[in-house]
């Protein structure tokens, strides 16, 4: 039990420390750039802590951006980041696997360095699914698995250990291969590790979806 404080203060205040320093490095924010101004209508962001992606909306493509996050810590910096922009942004306390909206409500859900965190990856997809209107598109950018075997086997040794220090930050996980096995189609998609980003956790797949 001794340890259960220091972490509950370590992931109070250092992890949206950490998770705001490494998610805005310019290798990373280059990667957002071709994934976010794709968004357009009533647009849904998962896991939008930090708020990394506000100043990459198209605010000649999209109405409003509805944000869910779980993180106390994540959710104030990203309310911050909101009032900076000149978009309509609702940002709330939430989970990806249980959204609080209606069915076929948003144009857009947005998904990026957030499927590694999710408890669970296929009922997060389940739910983005369900609030998608049926000609809505899912946008996705997420690190995880990567093709190579030494690298893989990397991935797998860390994960343990990166897991507890980066808020539950999975290495392992599969991304594109989610998305199509929770029934959605994949219309374009690209891949590749991140410059200057160190391997086991700079590969990303990015690309879109739809129902
Ligand atoms: C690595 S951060 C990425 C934040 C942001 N999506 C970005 O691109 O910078 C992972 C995010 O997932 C959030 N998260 C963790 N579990 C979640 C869940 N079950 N549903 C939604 N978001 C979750 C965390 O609070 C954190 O904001």
């Amino acid at each position: 039990m001794w340890h259960s404080a220091p972490m509950g203060l370590w992931e109070r205040y250092m992890v949206p420390r950490l998770i705001g320093f490494c998610c805005t490095q310019p290798p990373v924010m280059k990667r957002r750039k071709l994934v976010v101004p794709q968004a357009e209508g009533e647009v849904l962001e998962l896991g939008a802590g930090g708020g990394a992606n506000f100043a990459l909306y198209d605010p000649s493509r999209v109405a409003r951006v509805q944000g869910v996050d779980p993180s106390p810590g994540l959710l104030d910096r990203a309310c911050d980041a909101a009032k900076a922009e000149g978009l309509e942004f609702d940002i709330e306390e939430g989970i990806a696997e249980a959204l609080p909206f209606a069915d076929d409500a948003f144009d857009t859900v947005l998904i990026t360095f957030t499927l590694c965190s999710v408890q669970d990856q296929m009922q997060s997809l389940a739910e983005a699914r369900r609030v998608l209107k049926p000609d809505g598109k899912l946008l996705f950018l997420e690190h995880g698995a990567a093709p190579d075997a030494n690298v893989a086997k990397w991935q797998r040794r860390i994960e343990p250990v990166w897991k507890r220090i980066a808020g539950g930050c999975h290495l392992t996980r599969p991304i594109t291969g989610a998305v199509a096995q929770a029934g959605f189609s994949i219309v374009r998609q690209d891949e590749g590790y991140m410059e200057k980003s160190p391997r086991f956790a700079g590969w990303t797949e990015w690309g879109e979806a739809r129902i």
